[in-house]
């Protein structure tokens, strides 16, 4: 069954109702149906692909290019869905003119609804440059796993006086350049707290606590599918990755023993069309 399309119009509602706002990545067409039909209010083409779907060791390697198939399929697969085109690394980073066409892609080749942006101050320009050009862009704070080199690792953010101040002037700045919504990522609910009182648009936490709109996660990490690393702040609701490995290894039992393929996976043919084949096979001496 259809359902309403969500809008920017829509998550705002949310915000003004205290009604949580849903968020998860989601990278391809099966999964996104599924997610489409449990009424999930945003998808999130995350760059982290890279580490879910590709093994790589960060998101530095993804290209607009390889993003760009992931965002057709799941659009396709989530008409309805508020969708969210991640920005790649050295996507937008470059120039404002290259951030714009690449941005414009997601939006005019993967009917896009918003695209997402890592950084605060620094890329307040860009964010402004973009929605001057009609784009709306989701900001991205806190943990920003592109600056993963300058950052020493994949690490929580906010955590002393001056990150923490470091992170509430970031959201200030990016809210101000025209951003429709903020990602904060990895810092402590506290802070969280104090960037949502004091935004006019929605706040969504990927591991930032609970006092924010809405909540994230990354598809992998709460079906228990990316078994490499899990952040503290997952709650995985399945294991997806031990009913995958028991199903593909009964499979190779099944095969194995011949209980693979029974009749009822077989094509039918007439007995009186095989012995015409058996006849013409000895006619011809074949
Ligand atoms: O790429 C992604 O999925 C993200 C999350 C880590 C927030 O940006």
């Amino acid at each position: 069954m259809s359902r309403e399309k969500v809008t920017i119009a829509t998550l705002l509602a949310k915000r003004e109702k205290g009604e949580p706002i849903t968020m998860v990545t989601g990278y391809d067409y099966p999964t996104a149906r599924l997610q489409e039909a449990a009424g999930i209010d945003i998808i999130l083409v995350g760059d982290s692909i890279a580490m879910t779907l590709f093994g790589l060791d960060s998101t530095l390697p993804m290209t607009m290019d390889v993003m760009i198939p992931h965002v057709q399929a799941v659009r396709r697969a989530a008409p309805a869905a508020y969708l969210v085109g991640d920005m790649p690394y050295m996507s937008y980073q470059v120039s404002i003119p290259e951030a714009i066409r690449n941005a414009g892609r997601y939006m005019a080749e993967c009917g896009t609804d918003c695209i997402k942006l890592e950084g605060g101050i620094n890329v307040a320009p860009t964010i402004k440059a973009l929605v001057d050009a009609t784009i709306p862009v989701m900001g991205h704070i806190g943990l920003t796993p592109q600056s993963v080199a300058q950052l020493g690792g994949f690490k929580s953010q906010g955590r002393d006086a001056g990150s923490a101040l470091g992170v509430i002037r970031d959201a200030r700045a990016v809210e101000e350049a025209g951003a429709c919504m903020i990602l904060v990522e990895a810092v402590p609910p506290e802070i969280t707290r104090i960037i949502t009182g004091r935004a006019k648009i929605p706040i969504i936490s990927i591991g930032a606590g609970p006092h924010c709109d809405g909540q994230l996660l990354i598809v992998h990490d709460m079906l228990g599918w990316y078994d490499r690393f899990t952040p503290k702040f997952v709650k995985k609701y399945c294991d997806l990755s031990l009913v995958i490995k028991q199903a593909f290894e009964e499979y190779v039992s099944d095969v194995r023993s011949g209980a693979f393929p029974a009749p009822e996976h077989c094509y039918r043919i007439k007995d009186e069309d095989l012995q015409k084949v058996l006849a013409e096979l000895d006619r011809q001496g074949l």
